[in-house]
């Protein structure tokens, strides 16, 4: 059965950072649908959230709440995935979701639409689509377009992320440091259980045998799935930063066909949801206050990675908001490519659009 051109959405995690951004997004985006029902767990059922100039009241998520659900946004930690979203298959939804629990199922499509959305060309409900880790979906959005040109060999990624990729406790948490230093205070450590305010420290996720987090495990599997390439050697070390929201890396490449500095620079000025912001002169580059509420991930320090052989190897530095393009806006985008797919391009949704923000 083809997606309805108004489906019926259900947001799983709705009062969370992701949930907060999916919804600020189907309202800019002016997302068609009928009923919004957002669920969250039993602490906040019963709140209101501001939508569309109304309040919408959010309920307790249980195995009833996706009766008549067209697609169901799930952004409420792996294990509720894991729990419910057969609940919602079972409904006939689409489950499109933000969690890592099914990212490395084969089966499930792992999506970045701009880099690998055409493999949702034939999907139909119900299924799950899953959206990848934030730091992958930045670090794509900028070496995809490179990699599409000379074939990258090897990726190395240094990544310096935000609080706002642990979550609206983690953001608060900053913040409350910052109030606990001004007023001579002890910091509030709740969260990560150290200083986070003048200070940064390795990914707060679980280590490996190997010695790499989970984290830098996610973007080197998830990186390889959706490129569908086995062969593209990753490494890649993940730091929490204090900075209160948008993700930023450092990306060093091998290519294995040559590309000039100026390819590249070509290369990344057509590619859809990316901006350079290159400016040398100015000292200007990306920065996580610029890329803040941004549709488009910023790319910089564009150059040759002089290390290398000429042409072989370029470095690059991005700032992505992965509240928006590492979460929320991606999962609308895979929503809205399922419609148009589904109703043509002279759908509702693609009628509504309205452009990037930059
Ligand atoms: N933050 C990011 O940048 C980012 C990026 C990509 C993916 N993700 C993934 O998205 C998910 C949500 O992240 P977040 O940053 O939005 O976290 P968050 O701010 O901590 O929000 C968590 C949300 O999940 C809900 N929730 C928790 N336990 C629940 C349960 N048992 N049943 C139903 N709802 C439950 C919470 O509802 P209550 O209000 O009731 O507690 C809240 O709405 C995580 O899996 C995360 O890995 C996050």
């Amino acid at each position: 059965m083809p997606l309805s051109p108004t489906p019926n959405i259900a947001i799983v995690g709705a009062t969370g950072a992701v949930g907060g951004e999916l919804l600020a997004i189907l309202e800019q985006r002016r997302f068609p649908h009928r009923e919004l029902r957002l669920l969250a767990s039993a602490r906040s059922a019963g709140t209101t959230v501001a939508y569309r100039g109304g309040p919408l009241t959010v309920h307790e998520l249980s195995a009833d709440s996706f009766r008549g659900i067209d697609i169901a946004f799930f952004g409420a930690g792996g294990e509720v995935s894991r729990q419910s979203a057969a609940h919602a298959l079972k409904a006939g939804a689409v489950v499109i979701d933000k969690t890592s629990a099914f990212r490395m199922d084969p089966d499930v499509p792992l999506v970045i639409p701009e880099v690998n959305g055409d493999i949702l060309d034939g999907f139909s409900p119900p299924g799950i689509i899953a959206v990848p880790n934030c730091s992958t979906i930045i670090a794509l959005m900028a070496v995809s377009p490179l990699h599409k040109a000379a074939g990258v060999k090897r990726m190395v990624v240094s990544t310096y992320q935000a609080a706002s990729g642990a979550g609206a406790a983690a953001m608060r948490e900053l913040e409350q440091q910052a109030h606990d230093y001004a007023a001579g205070r002890p910091l509030t450590q709740d969260i990560f259980k150290r200083p986070y305010l003048f200070n940064l420290f390795s990914h707060d996720s679980k280590i490996g045998p190997d010695g790499c987090n989970d984290e830098e495990t996610k973007l080197v599997r998830e990186t390889r799935k959706i490129w569908d390439d086995d062969t593209v050697t990753i490494t890649a070390t993940c730091v929490r930063v204090p900075v209160l929201r948008c993700h930023s890396e450092s990306i060093n490449l091998t290519f294995r066909r040559p590309l000039s500095e100026a390819e590249a620079r070509m290369a990344l000025a057509h590619a859809p949801g990316v901006r350079i912001v290159d400016d040398r002169a100015a000292n200007r580059f990306p920065e996580p206050v610029e890329a803040y509420g941004k549709d488009e991930v910023l790319v910089g320090r564009i150059r040759a990675d002089l290390s290398q052989p000429l042409g072989m190897g370029l470095d690059l530095f991005v700032s992505g908001d992965q509240l928006r393009k590492g979460a929320a806006l991606n999962a609308v985008q895979i929503a809205e490519r399922l419609m148009q797919t589904a109703n043509g391009p002279n759908d509702e949704a693609s009628k509504r659009r309205i452009p990037a923000r930059t």
